[in-house]
């Protein structure tokens, strides 16, 4: 029996010799000191031995488990430490190296523009509808037909349209008017609302002209709405965006949805009216086209001329943020330029 133990105690000690890691220990700790172990085994039959072995084995294996406790103690001690400090090793963080650069990105001086005026319209009790009520790839009904502009209207001449070949009638919308039949079909006077989008017409690219542009279309129904509703609606949006002291004025215009219709310019922001290129040496700069609701479109919608009247208007974005800003040339907008972006 001695010598069996012998032999598991020089056995332990070969083993624990051989340990590399924590979890080596384990694995020892496992073979030598488990329930299962044969040094247990032998604890466990000590009942049935002569009072002698069982006092020599009893101490001596006692003495062995001792040992070996002691010695994969200190293996903990030494490789506890040495893998806590190779994980501290390999988590380092360098509190002094500079971080990764993200550049902030900015707002498009277009969804800018969209903006500031959107809130100045809301500040006046105008609520937004979301382009998804007016889309942007149309039907002429809508664009065309229902604004009062039948198929062979000459008016459909003044925007050069972009036909799809999705279905015959299948337009890019070339105004955000039709927003204005989305929102009569969808709801009841009173109406006010601002919608802004995109639109698209088929003229070649230049400084002052792109194939896609953004337009805000506002349009007012309700008892007893006249044209100086308008008039004054537009004066206080011209005064809020460009400035209290700029005189503006009205012109009488055509447009198929509107009666009467009205061009409103604002006096030069470059020459102050003496007149330069910007105005075309006129003093004024064309701003809005707006009128009054043609009874015929407000008939289209099933809205009784009679009793309600209202007002619309349409006005250029890029035109609105060039002016704003100084910029004379369209096509910044769309390049995507960070040096140009930037500025805004
Ligand atoms: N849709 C017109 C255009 O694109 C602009 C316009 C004029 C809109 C008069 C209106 C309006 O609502 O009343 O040229």
């Amino acid at each position: 029996m001695k010598e069996t133990l012998e032999k598991i105690h020089a056995s332990a000690l070969e083993d624990i010799a051989k340990i590399q890691s924590t979890a080596d220990i384990e694995d020892v700790k496992n073979t030598y000191l488990s329930r299962k172990s044969e040094l247990n085994n032998i604890k466990k039959n000590l009942k049935d031995m002569s009072n002698d072995d069982k006092r020599i084995v009893g101490s001596l294996s006692n003495q062995i488990t001792k040992d070996i406790e002691e010695k994969l103690n200190e293996k903990f001690q030494y490789f506890y430490k040495k893998e806590l400090d190779e994980k501290l090793e390999r988590e380092r963080i360098d509190v002094t190296l500079p971080g990764s650069y993200t550049p902030f990105g900015k707002v498009h001086p277009l969804t800018q523009t969209v903006d500031e005026i959107v809130e100045i319209f809301q500040g006046m009790g105008f609520s937004l509808v979301h382009n998804e009520n007016s889309p942007e790839v149309e039907t002429e009904y809508f664009n065309f037909d229902m604004l009062n502009i039948p198929q062979d209207h000459p008016a459909r001449d003044m925007q050069d349209t972009f036909y799809t070949k999705v279905a015959p009638n299948v337009i890019l919308r070339s105004q955000t008017s039709g927003a204005q039949i989305h929102e009569m079909l969808s709801s009841k006077p009173p109406i006010r609302v601002i919608a802004p989008g995109r639109v698209y017409r088929c003229e070649s690219v230049s400084a002052r002209k792109n194939n896609l542009f953004h337009q805000i279309e506002g349009l007012l129904v309700d008892k007893d709405i006249t044209f100086a509703d308008l008039k004054g609606t537009m004066n206080e949006f011209l005064r809020l965006y460009f400035g209290s002291a700029r005189p503006t004025r009205f012109r009488s215009s055509f447009f198929p949805f509107t009666e009467p219709s009205a061009e409103i310019d604002v006096q030069c922001i470059m020459c102050e009216g003496k007149g330069c290129r910007v105005c075309s040496g006129t003093g004024w700069l064309e701003i809005l086209g707006a009128g009054m609701v043609d009874p015929n479109v407000l008939r289209n919608v099933g809205i009784d001329p009679e009793v309600y009247s209202g007002f619309a208007f349409g006005m250029g974005v890029e035109r609105l943020a060039m002016l704003k800003w100084g910029i004379d040339d369209i096509r910044l907008f769309f390049n995507n330029d960070v040096r140009f972006l930037n500025q805004f």
